[in-house]
C-alpha cells in the first residue's frame, strides 16, 4: 500500500515522540511491503515563531492531501502566563480540529498487567479496565460565543450544541459499542444544563436503532467518581468537548502514566492521531519522554487505514517492551531507558517477529 502521512511534531517533547512512532511505522512498512511517504508540517508555538500562525494554511493543505496525520503535542510555557496574548499555540490545535472537521475524539483507557502497580489506584479497582471515551471535539464550550466586557470585569463562554452534532458523535459511540461490550454511557449534566438535556434527548431518540446496546445516562460529577471507584464497569462513554477533556486526563491515571494513552480524532476529512499528553516542556530535548502513547496512536492510524494486522503487530511489540521491563523514566526510577532506545527496541521487535 502507498501511504502519504503528514507528521506534525509540534512543540516540547512532540518531535521526540513522533520520531519514535515514525521509526516504528517505517519498520512495519518494511516488513509488510508498504511504502510510506512522510511529509512534515509546522504547528503550535514553533509555527507562531516561524510564521506568526499556529496552524498555517500550508500545514492545513498538507493535512488535506494526506491519508492521515500523526501529531505530537503543542504548547509552550512562554505563552501560558500572559492572558493578554492574542495568538496562542493551542489555537493551532483547535483550528486544525475545526478545519479538518475532526468532530470525534476516540480516547481509549486500558491497563497493562505489568504496570498496574504503577498506578496510584489500587490494583483491585483498576484491573481489567478497558474503556473508550468518544469526546465531541469541534463544538461546545470550546467553540461557543465568548467575550469580555469593556471594563474587563465580566467574561463569558457559551456551551451550545446542535442536535445534528450530538447525533453524529453518538453514532460513532453506538457503532463502537456494538463492536465491544455493547454498553454506552452518555455523560452529561442534564440536571443543570439545557445543552446536556439536548444530549440526553438526542441519544434517547437513537436507542431504538441499537436495541442490543445497553445505554445509561450519568452526570459528569458522578462519572468522575465512578471512574476511580469502578472503571471497569464502563465500556464506551460519549460526552461533550469539555467534559471529555477533563475525564480523559483523569482516566489516564488508571493506566499508570499519561505517557501511555493514544487517541484518534476522526471526522469529515483526514484523521489525526495523537497522544493524549501535552508538550511536557520540562522534558523537551532530554530524550526521557515516553513515546508509547504516540506509537500506539500510530497503531490506531494504521488500523483506521485498514491495516489491522500491522496495527496488531505494533500493539504486540509495545506490550512486549513493557513485559520485558523496558520502561522510560515516567514508569521506572532506576534502569530506565531513553525515548529513542525504547523506539529502537519496539521497531526492532517488529522486524524480528
Ligand atoms: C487535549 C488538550 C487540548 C484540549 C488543549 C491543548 C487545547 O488538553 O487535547 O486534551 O483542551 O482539547
Ligand atoms: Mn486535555
Amino acid at each position: 500500500m502507498d501511504l502519504r502521512i503528514t507528521k506534525l511534531p509540534g512543540d516540547g517533547i512532540g518531535p521526540e515522540v513522533v520520531n519514535e512512532a515514525v521509526k516504528v511505522c517505517d519498520s512495519i512498512a518494511k516488513k509488510f511491503n508498504h511504502n510510506i511517504t512522510w511529509d512534515k508540517g509546522i504547528v503550535g508555538a514553533n509555527a507562531i515563531e516561524k510564521v506568526g500562525n499556529p496552524y498555517p494554511d500550508e500545514t492545513h493543505d498538507k493535512c488535506l492531501n494526506s491519508d492521515a496525520v500523526l501529531f505530537g503535542a503543542i504548547g509552550d510555557p512562554k505563552f501560558d502566563n500572559n492572558p493578554s496574548l492574542k495568538i496562542r499555540p493551542e489555537q493551532g490545535l483547535l483550528s486544525m480540529r475545526k478545519k479538518l472537521g475532526l468532530y470525534a475524539n476516540i480516547r481509549p483507557t486500558f491497563t497493562f498487567e505489568e504496570l498496574i502497580d504503577k498506578s496510584p489506584l489500587k490494583r483491585e479497582l483498576i484491573q481489567g479496565t478497558d474503556i473508550v471515551f468518544v469526546r465531541e471535539l469541534t463544538s461546545g464550550i470550546y467553540f461557543g460565543e465568548r467575550g469580555r466586557s469593556n471594563d474587563k470585569n465580566y467574561a463569558f463562554d457559551t456551551c451550545s450544541y446542535k442536535r445534528s452534532e450530538i447525533e453524529r458523535l453518538a453514532k460513532i459511540g453506538f457503532d463502537l459499542s456494538m463492536k465491544r461490550n455493547k454498553k454506552l454511557c452518555c455523560v452529561d449534566k442534564a440536571n443543570v444544563l439545557e445543552s446536556s438535556r439536548l444530549w440526553r434527548e438526542t441519544i434517547q431518540s437513537m436507542e431504538s436503532k441499537y436495541p442490543d446496546v445497553d445505554v445509561s445516562y450519568e452526570f459528569v460529577d458522578a462519572v468522575a467518581m465512578r471512574l476511580i471507584q469502578n472503571p471497569s464497569s464502563y465500556d464506551v462513554l460519549v460526552t461533550s468537548n469539555l467534559f471529555g477533556d477533563i475525564l480523559t486526563d483523569e482516566a489516564s491515571i488508571i493506566s499508570g502514566s499519561i505517557g501511555l494513552m493514544p487517541s484518534a480524532s476522526i471526522g469529515d476529512k483526514t484523521s489525526v492521531f495523537e497522544p493524549i499528553h501535552g508538550s511536557y516542556p520540562e522534558a523537551a530535548g532530554m530524550n526521557i519522554a515516553n513515546p508509547i502513547a504516540t506509537i500506539l496512536s500510530s497503531s490506531m492510524m494504521l488500523k483506521q487505514l485498514g491495516l489491522s494486522e500491522e496495527s496488531d503487530m505494533i500493539d504486540y511489540a509495545v506490550k512486549e517492551s513493557i513485559r520485558t521491563g523496558y520502561l522510560t523514566k515516567d514508569l521506572s526510577n532506576k534502569n530506565f531507558v531513553s525515548t529513542s532506545e525504547l523506539g529502537d527496541w519496539i521497531a526492532n521487535k517488529i522486524s524480528e517477529v
